[in-house]
């Protein structure tokens, strides 16, 4: 069934990433609108061949949206979703904005697609990038074995922060050549050459970062028990959040029955042939990539019947972008 899609938040990192994934997965759009601030109207960006001319994000643009893809930050959501699904859209939300609400739909294609259907306010969520790829290849575990616990560092690229963030880190990179002093404004500190965590408080001592992955896994898995203990923490590189994962569950479980869940669950790809140095899941090579990729299954050596595992995937494309579309998907039956 074709429809009009707008792409709100069309000239950022993740917007952009929207609207090439869109073409690439040759989305049966008639019309696909770019949306963003009012400083960025009249602007233009890509989709496939064609130049679309940016508007500025008010009620009025929603009117024969069929679709809104948002990615404008939390704010804009709070504002303009209601809105866009009061003129008859149906919001798929990037944001944090509505993640938890009750009545919003948290959903990963893989994962949970049924709950796409139950929508009272018309907004689906967009689960947060680092969550998407640890609930992807989870998901096979918690069907194989009822997770129990799960200890989860990730490893996050600087464009999960957004355009700026990248800028930043590619301007600290040539200062470094340079032998200039850094300098920093989007992040707490230098990135380049380091590790920050620069997300904002949550509560008990972590990061809203943190309690997402606690929350969001629970909520997506449909099962409140689950214990996630998270770390949350930014790396100098550009795009591909990597994650290490510690996972028990009610039952023992063994790298060998991971592994065979995992080769055959959808949107995993395993590159695992043990340990050999250089051919792990790498965030460089992933990037620009669909898939979760998971490697490094290994039995724990203290904790019998517990597995480790090593996850990267695309925060952009399957952690925002890609996810994103493949809910647009479902509703469209496409
Ligand atoms: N980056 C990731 O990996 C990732 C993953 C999952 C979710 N997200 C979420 O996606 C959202 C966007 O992130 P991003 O990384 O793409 O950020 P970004 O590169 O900074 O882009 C922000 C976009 O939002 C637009 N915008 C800002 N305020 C707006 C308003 N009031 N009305 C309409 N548009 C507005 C901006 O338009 P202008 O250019 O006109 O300012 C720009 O298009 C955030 O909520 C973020 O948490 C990001």
């Amino acid at each position: 069934m074709p429809c009009v899609v707008a792409v709100v938040g069309a000239t950022g990192i993740v917007g952009r990433e929207m609207l090439k994934t869109l073409a690439d997965q040759s989305f049966p759009a008639d019309r696909v609108v770019a949306l963003a601030s009012a400083r960025s109207a009249g602007t233009t960006v890509k989709h496939g061949n064609e130049e679309l001319t940016v508007q500025a994000a008010v009620g009025e643009r929603f009117d024969g949206v069929d679709i809104a893809l948002f990615s404008a930050g939390a704010s804009a959501s709070r504002e303009l979703a209601p809105i866009a699904a009061s003129r008859g859209a149906v919001v798929i939300d990037n944001s944090s904005a509505w993640r938890m609400d009750p009545e919003v739909p948290l959903v990963v294609p893989e994962v949970n697609p049924e709950a796409a259907a139950d929508r009272p306010k018309g907004i689906i969520a967009n689960p947060n990038c680092s969550t998407i790829q640890l609930v992807v290849a989870l998901k096979p575990i918690h069907d194989m074995a009822k997770l129990k616990h799960v200890v989860v560092s990730t490893y996050q690229a600087a464009s999960g922060k957004g355009r700026a963030a990248v800028q930043e880190l590619l301007a600290q990179q040539r200062q470094l050549a340079a032998g200039k002093e850094l300098s920093w404004s989007v992040f707490p500190g230098p990135l380049a050459q380091n590790l920050v965590m620069d997300w904002k408080p949550g509560t008990d001592g972590y990061s809203e970062e943190e309690l997402k992955l606690v929350h969001e896994t629970r909520k997506i898995l449909g099962d409140a028990e689950i214990g996630v203990s998270p770390t949350c923490v930014r790396v100098p590189v550009v795009t591909g959040h990597s994650e290490s994962l510690h996972v028990q569950c009610h039952e023992p479980i063994s790298a060998a029955a991971v592994l065979r869940a995992l080769s055959n669950a959808p949107g995993v790809v395993v590159q695992d042939e043990g340990y050999v140095p250089g051919k792990e899941p790498q965030p460089l090579a992933c990037a620009g990539t669909d898939p979760v990729f998971v490697g490094r299954i290994r039995d724990d050596l203290a904790v019998p019947g517990a597995v480790n595992l090593w996850v990267v995937a695309d925060n952009l494309r399957k952690g925002a972008a890609l996810n994103a579309v493949q809910i647009a998907k479902l509703l469209v039956g496409a």
